[in-house]
């Protein structure tokens, strides 16, 4: 059975005072989860939280990883930087990186396979806009989506990877797919990873739903058979909140 992974995305909130300060209120309330739980942190913040996490199961990821080792790429951040400074994970793809910096799908992948190599799991972001689900794109765009980041590593390696299927226009928004509609695609998602790689892998893969997910719907996705987890965007930013998503069995 996939173990359910429940991940914060912090996006571009809470400097390192904030990032502990939270950290030490969310520690004690998500003790005890089923779930693993994931803090996406921005870059700056993952030397404090390191720290404020020490004797939790909380684990720590970043937000985005370059796919060179080193280099002249101004701004940018290796794997095994990232390693060191305590990520374990790292979002890739999301909808806002290609929105406003440019990834496509080829640089997705290539972001992929270093962090893959470096030791760090990819928690990789697929998702329509809204005219693409209203023109009947939906299943197409995603398995491409799916399909080419994935492409280079072995199906060992694509067990490890984390899919997050995240709708665009429920980012932020307050509108959530409906738990048959999130499903329904990440089925789709999953029956791509079984038909390329096998369906011992497209069983393995944990496949996430991102968009509006909070305390009031997280039980009902979490209910559906395909869906494996959450990527919490505003709803982990309260630790009350984050908490009630964490423990969407009780
Ligand atoms: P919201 O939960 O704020 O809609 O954000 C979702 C998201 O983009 C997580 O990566």
């Amino acid at each position: 059975m996939r173990t359910p992974v429940i991940a914060g995305n912090w996006k571009m909130n809470k400097g390192p005072k904030e990032a502990a300060e939270l950290i030490l209120e969310l520690k004690p309330l998500v003790e005890g989860a089923k779930a693993t739980v994931v803090l996406c942190v921005p870059a700056v913040d993952l030397q404090s939280a390191r720290q404020a996490l020490r004797g939790s199961k909380i684990r720590l990821g970043a937000q985005n990883v370059h796919y060179m080792p080193s280099g002249a790429f101004t701004g940018e951040l290796s794997a095994a930087m990232l390693r060191e400074a305590g990520a374990e994970y790292v979002i890739i793809g999301h909808s806002e990186r290609r929105q406003y910096f440019g990834e496509t799908d080829e640089t997705v992948n290539l972001r992929v396979k270093a962090a893959v190599a470096g030791g760090l799991v990819p928690i990789v972001c697929v998702g329509e806009r809204k005219e693409q689900r209203e023109a009947g794109y939906t299943d197409a765009l995603v398995t491409y989506q799916t399909l080419i980041a994935l492409t280079g590593l072995t199906p060992e390696e694509v067990k490890k990877v984390i899919v997050a299927y995240e709708p665009v226009w429920a980012i932020g928004t307050g509108l959530t797919a409906t738990d048959e509609q999130a499903n329904q695609t990440i089925r789709v998602i999953r029956d791509a990873l079984s038909a390329r790689y096998g369906k011992r892998v497209g069983n393995a893969v944990r496949i996430q739903y991102g968009g509006s997910m909070n305390p009031k719907n997280a039980k009902g996705l979490m209910a559906q058979p395909d869906i494996d987890g959450g990527l919490i965007g505003g709803a982990s930013l309260k630790a009350a909140d984050f908490a009630q998503v964490v423990h969407f069995d009780r």
